[in-house]
């Protein structure tokens, strides 16, 4: 079973719907991560000092644009290729960041659901299972890609 074309279209349309309001939905993915998560608050730089998820904050809003930018390029991927290629370089970079941040396989899953929620806040009634299938098919890839760079670093 491949990526469709369908799916990659979702995915894509999504984007452009969140795209829109980086602010705003960047906001709602840190607040989720941390509803989800309270103690992932001490892995940010521009979370762990603050009793507030930060409006506006440019570091929050790079790394949600990141997660769902990335996402969406991997659903390209799989639909055109069938696999991820994330540059090497990009990858050894993610891998060594997270690695040195604390990150742990478990918050992968975190970040998943709450950029599942995001884009259901964001879509409305545009959101389904369709949508749901295409960002979560997409996710694990790049997660799988990321992880697995991060126990080559350990
Ligand atoms: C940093 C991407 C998942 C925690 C970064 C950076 C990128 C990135 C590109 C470098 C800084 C930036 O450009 O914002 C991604 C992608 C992910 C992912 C594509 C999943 C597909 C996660 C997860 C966690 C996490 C699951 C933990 C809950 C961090 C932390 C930093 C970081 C703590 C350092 C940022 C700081 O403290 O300033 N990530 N990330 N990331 N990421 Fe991720």
């Amino acid at each position: 079973i491949g990526f469709t074309e369908k799916q990659e279209a979702l995915v894509k349309e999504s984007w452009e719907i969140l795209k829109q309001d980086i602010p705003k939905y960047s906001l709602h993915f840190f607040s989720q991560i941390l509803e989800i998560a309270p103690a992932a608050k001490g892995l940010f730089s521009f979370l762990r000092d603050s009793d507030e998820v930060p409006h506006n904050n440019p570091k929050l809003k790079a790394h949600a644009v990141k997660v769902f930018k990335m996402t969406c390029e991997t659903a390209i991927q799989l639909r055109e290729k069938g696999k991820v290629v994330v540059a090497d370089t990009t990858l050894q970079y993610l891998g060594s960041i997270h690695l040195k941040s604390g990150v742990i396989d478990p918050h992968f899953e975190v970040v998943k659901e709450a950029l599942l929620r995001t884009l259901k806040e964001g879509l409305g009634e545009k959101y389904n299972e369709d949508v749901e299938g295409g960002w979560s098919q997409a996710y694990d890839h790049l997660a799988l890609a990321i992880k697995t760079e991060m126990k080559q670093e350990d």
